[in-house]
């Protein structure tokens, strides 16, 4: 079954076609960072313009890169929720047109779901269940997944999600946008104990998470030394606020999992590129015997492909979508 994919819930239009959900046929995406980067993050207005400038283009270079028209699809999945409202609007309702048009099943997908599916195109060999830790920009799970569509929540972040804080203590340090991926490089070589920053736990919750004190205190730290003229060591703060954020989700990951028992263990979102998160959770994995699981760092990140891959099996669950699928800013992933 070839599914050709939308995505657009934030600031890349993306779409791609994938077959049976693992197979990638064809995938392109268009970026619109430089645009945001002017303003430090993403203008919400801005990105459901250039969305709707974009995704006529990205759709059909991905039809003609898997060397295929509409006729050739069996299926169409688009992202609907949860992020930017206008954002999602564009991809969902030129998905429900295109649909129309060609009579072919629609299928909503949930955007963290498809970050989680990434790891099946990576992977042939991965099915649930699995202990997923999805650490996007705008949310931190950890997730039990019984089923390719079947998931319950285990732990979430109370205030800000791990990207966001990775975003703001790289833009503090004058990192452009998106800073998570600046400052991880930038930590490389840092001494990651030069700093005490707090380690948040939310009292009677082992497995739910906290990064705004966190975030607060690299931002006082570094406007207090700002203040009294003094210029901080970039990369070993780097590398502290690195260590620290990755400790207090890998601490609470393996937690869930041995509290679980759970032998298989995956990441997703665009966090799950962070090189010492994917090693830190690969080795304590490896201490306790267990898989570990994540996708290359070029599906960390939104793409076409992931909604195409968990699509399929929204779609061998039944789960499809009528002509007034709406986009929700939010949604659980439940
Ligand atoms: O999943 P994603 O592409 O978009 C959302 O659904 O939010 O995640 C984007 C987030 C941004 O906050 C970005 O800074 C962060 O992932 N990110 C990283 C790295 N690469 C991307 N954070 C830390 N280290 C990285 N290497
Ligand atoms: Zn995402």
């Amino acid at each position: 079954m070839k599914i050709l994919s939308i995505e657009s819930s934030c600031d890349e239009t993306a779409a791609a076609v994938v077959e049976n959900g693992r197979t990638v046929l064809s995938s392109s995406v268009a970026s619109q960072i430089e645009e945001h980067k002017l303003y430090g993050g993403v203008v919400p207005e801005i990105a459901s313009r250039l969305h709707c400038e974009a995704i006529n283009g990205v759709v059909r270079k991905a039809l003609d890169d898997a060397g295929l028209d509409i006729k050739g699809i069996d299926a169409i999945a688009v992202t609907y929720a949860p992020g930017l409202i206008g954002a999602l609007l564009v991809g969902v309702n030129f998905a429900k047109g295109l649909s129309l048009a060609s009579g072919l099943p629609l299928i909503p997908v949930h955007h963290l779901r498809s970050h989680i599916a990434s790891n099946y195109i990576a992977h042939p060999e991965l099915e649930p269940p699995f202990l997923c830790l999805v650490v996007s920009g705008g949310h931190s799970h950890i997730v039990e997944v019984t089923d390719y569509t079947v998931m319950r929540v285990i732990g979430k972040t109370r205030d800000d999600a791990a990207g966001e804080a990775f975003d703001k203590a790289a833009r503090t340090m004058g990192m452009p946008y998106p800073g998570g991926v600046h400052l991880d490089r930038t930590a490389e070589g840092g001494d990651p104990d030069s700093f005490v920053l707090p380690r948040p736990h939310v009292v009677g919750s082992p497995y739910d998470m906290s990064f705004s004190g966190l975030k607060t205190a690299m931002i006082n730290l570094i406007h207090n030394a700002a203040q009294r003229g003094e210029e901080l060591p970039v990369k070993d703060l780097s590398a502290s606020f690195r260590k620290a954020v990755v400790e207090s989700l890998t601490e609470k990951f393996m937690a869930a999992a041995d509290d679980l028992g759970c032998r298989k263990l995956v990441l997703a979102g665009g966090v799950s590129a962070n090189s010492l998160l994917r090693k830190t959770v690969k080795a304590e994995c490896e201490r306790r015997g267990l898989s570990c699981y994540y996708p290359p760092r070029e599906l960390c990140g939104d793409n076409g492909a992931m909604v195409g891959a968990q699509g399929y099996y929204e779609y061998l669950a039944g789960h499809t979508a009528s002509s007034d699928l709406n986009a929700r800013a939010t949604m659980t992933i439940e």
